[in-house]
């Protein structure tokens, strides 16, 4: 066990992962768990949330399930409860749900634009309301919201490009909010990271992808995960409102 987040309480959002393996929620809530950190694990489908608290345990660590949907205030709120009511007190809270959209412009629907809007970037919104007065009541903290390159590359689909460029703007307005409450505020930027949210694309893509890394190397969930744990450490301690890019070097190629 690590000691960079030791006696720190946190949330991470989609702390579950949509299939077999490890997506970046699960990764993050596990490895702040191995630096000491209490991780109340969210998700929208609780065994999924369960299956990462499991993990976490057999390691030793200290973890809790809890069942919310972050594009609801009251699921928001509550979240912040269980982890205060729980454990005393919240230090770190990382929003990491997300949902992917392929669709082109003239292919996005109104529904698809909507949900994609709620789940990406409205939750950021809600989540983050409900955890200030929590962290302002322990003299400070950390907010972490997970975006995408596709904020500032052209090659995802239009949803979700806006909305992952939205939370770039929503983490330097509110981080410039926040910094008098020594409540940081920073976004992770992954790039094309093998999770199982993208294990559709099959292992041509996944190959594709791959060979598109200025490294060479394929990007895992712990990657970011990792970027995630320095974010809510005290080794963070003076970095607010930037944007941690993971891509292996991918946004220094040509478009
Ligand atoms: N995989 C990639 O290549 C990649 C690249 C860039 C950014 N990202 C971002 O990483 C984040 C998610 O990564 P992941 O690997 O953990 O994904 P994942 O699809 O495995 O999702 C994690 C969990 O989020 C939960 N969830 C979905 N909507 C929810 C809601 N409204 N409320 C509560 N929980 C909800 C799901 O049930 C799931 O278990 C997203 O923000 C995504 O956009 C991924």
């Amino acid at each position: 066990m690590g000691e960079r987040l030791a006696g720190k309480i946190a949330i991470v959002t989609g702390a579950g992962a949509r299939g077999p393996g490890v997506g970046n929620g699960k990764a993050t809530a596990i490895l702040m768990a191995r630096e000491g950190a209490r991780v109340l694990c969210v998700d929208a489908q609780k065994d999924r949330a369960e299956e990462t608290v499991g993990l976490i345990r057999a390691e030793k660590g200290q973890a809790l399930a809890f069942a919310a949907d972050v594009t609801h205030k009251a699921d928001c709120e509550a979240m912040v409860a269980e982890a205060v009511g729980r454990w005393g007190g919240l230090d770190v809270l990382h929003n990491n749900v997300g949902i992917e959209s392929r669709q082109t412009l003239m292919d996005t629907t109104e529904d698809e634009w909507d949900r994609v809007m709620a789940v990406d970037l409205k939750s950021m919104l809600l989540a983050t309301q409900a955890a200030v007065p929590a962290l302002e009541r322990r003299g400070g903290g950390a907010v972490t919201c997970v975006s995408s390159v596709a904020a500032v590359r052209g090659a995802w689909g239009t949803a979700y490009a806006a909305a992952k460029a939205g939370i770039l703007g929503f983490v330097v307005s509110v981080a410039n909010q926040l910094a008098p409450k020594a409540i940081r505020v920073n976004a992770i930027a992954p790039g094309t990271v093998w999770t199982p949210m993208v294990e559709d694309l099959g292992p041509e893509m996944r190959e594709r992808r791959r060979r598109a890394i200025p490294l060479g190397v394929e990007g895992t969930a712990w990657d970011v995960g990792w970027a995630a744990v320095y974010l809510a450490s005290d080794e963070a301690r003076w970095v607010t409102g930037q944007t941690l890019v993971v891509d292996g070097g991918l946004t220094l190629t040509t478009r």
